[in-house]
């Protein structure tokens, strides 16, 4: 550490110079991340409300009465008003909290999940930490968990299925619904992981999409996770874990008795946590409502289709299977998806490379002109390895 400070602008100056390396969302050039510029709204009401802590809400009742109200609105969103939950640092620790939560009301000495082979790492991230096996099942031609293969994989173990609305690689949505009458066959907890699906599907439902029910409309969702972080447009960190009610959230309910806001009752994994962030979600649930959410979402998917047609016409290009959200794979037959991918990054796009192919994700920082510009590239690479 240097002995004497440097003037606030000296050092404003020499963060903008150290920062410029980074990719920005507003340069259209970030296609396959989940995350976006974050809504000015929110961005505001966050540097407003910096100090506020959720991890002593002694202290900040009435944020935590916010943090309440926002799970109650998600809760309405996902058909459950009565869901108890917070909002939490992203969709890894949604997801490793609904599992722990399972583990400690149904594991006995050792438990099983059962997990689609397309669900996120941190479904083994839970099992790490918390001592049980992950049972990963294949997937159907729709790249949907198999309900056959998941009904297989069930044993005297096996505690809890998972099912993803909304897949980490192609956006797509499990048969939610098989996996809820299967667990409730078979007395299982179920939990749905709609970190990116969470803020996608109920609106693409009210666009007149077809949408399979994945929420707690159905009786066998225990829990979900719903991240406004991502298509929630929330700044970082703002992931969210709904349990469909308080008995299931109380099995990870640790009392914190030294706090200066007086005792309490913890359901997450971190202790101090940002009140600024659940305060800028609420600023945007009331803000954006679910006309402009659904605005948003109709405008992603304008351009998913844009991405999705354009693709399918570069000869030797394919996508890998129908958007459902806004999230476009792109393989190819002819030429190694790795090669193009790494020559896409050379041109200065940020796509993420999957074992088969590109994922693309049309968030709403991606405009119709950066589809263009982007198929031009890929055009052009495909091109050159026609040779
Ligand atoms: C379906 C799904 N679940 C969970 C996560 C993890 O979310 P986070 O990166 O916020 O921890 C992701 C990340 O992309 C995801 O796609």
């Amino acid at each position: 550490m240097r002995e004497k400070g440097l003037p606030a602008e000296a050092v404003l100056e020499e963060l903008k110079r150290k920062l410029h390396g980074d990719f920005t969302f507003e340069s259209g050039r970030i296609l396959g991340s989940m995350c976006t510029y974050p809504h000015r709204l929110a961005r505001q009401v966050y540097a407003e409300f910096l100090e506020k802590n959720l991890g002593d809400p002694g202290l900040f009742p009435a944020t935590a009465e916010i943090e309440r109200e926002v799970i109650q609105t998600l809760g309405e969103l996902l058909s459950n008003p009565h869901a108890s939950g917070n909002i939490v640092t992203g969709g890894t620790e949604a997801n490793v909290l609904a599992l722990w939560a399972f583990k400690n009301l149904r594991m006995k000495n050792d438990g099983e999940i059962v997990v689609p082979v397309s669900a996120h790492c941190s479904f083994d991230k839970a099992a790490s930490l918390l001592g049980f096996k992950i049972v990963r099942v294949g997937l159907n031609n729709g790249f949907q968990v198999d309900v056959e293969a998941a009904r297989k994989a069930i044993t005297p173990k096996t505690i809890a299925l998972v099912g993803i609305a909304g897949t980490t690689g192609l956006g797509v949505v499990d048969p939610i619904k098989e996996l809820s009458d299967l667990a409730l066959e078979h007395n299982l907890l179920l939990h749905v992981d709609a970190a990116f699906g969470g803020f996608v599907l109920p609106f693409l439902k009210e666009l007149g999409y077809k949408i399979p029910e994945f929420d707690f409309s159905l009786p066998g969702v225990s829990s979900i996770t719903i991240d406004p972080h991502k298509m929630g447009l929330a700044p970082i960190p703002a992931g969210g874990i709904l349990f469909r009610n308080e008995e299931l959230r109380k099995a990870i309910a640790w009392k914190v008795s030294y706090l200066a806001g007086g005792e309490i009752e913890q359901s997450t994994f971190v202790g101090t946590r940002s009140g600024a962030s659940v305060i800028a979600v609420w600023a945007l649930l009331h803000h954006l409502g679910r006309e402009g959410y659904r605005k948003i979402v109709e405008r992603c998917m304008r351009v998913t289709w844009k991405l999705a047609e354009g693709v399918k016409q570069v000869d030797g290009l394919d996508i890998i299977t129908k958007p459902v959200t806004n999230v476009v794979g792109i393989k190819s037959e002819d030429f190694d998806i790795k090669l193009i991918a790494e020559k896409l990054r050379e041109k200065g796009w940020a796509v993420a490379l999957f074992p088969r192919y590109i994922r693309i994700v049309l968030m709403p920082h991606i405009h119709e002109s950066h589809v263009e510009r982007f198929l031009e590239d890929l055009k052009k690479i495909v091109k050159e390895l026609k040779g």
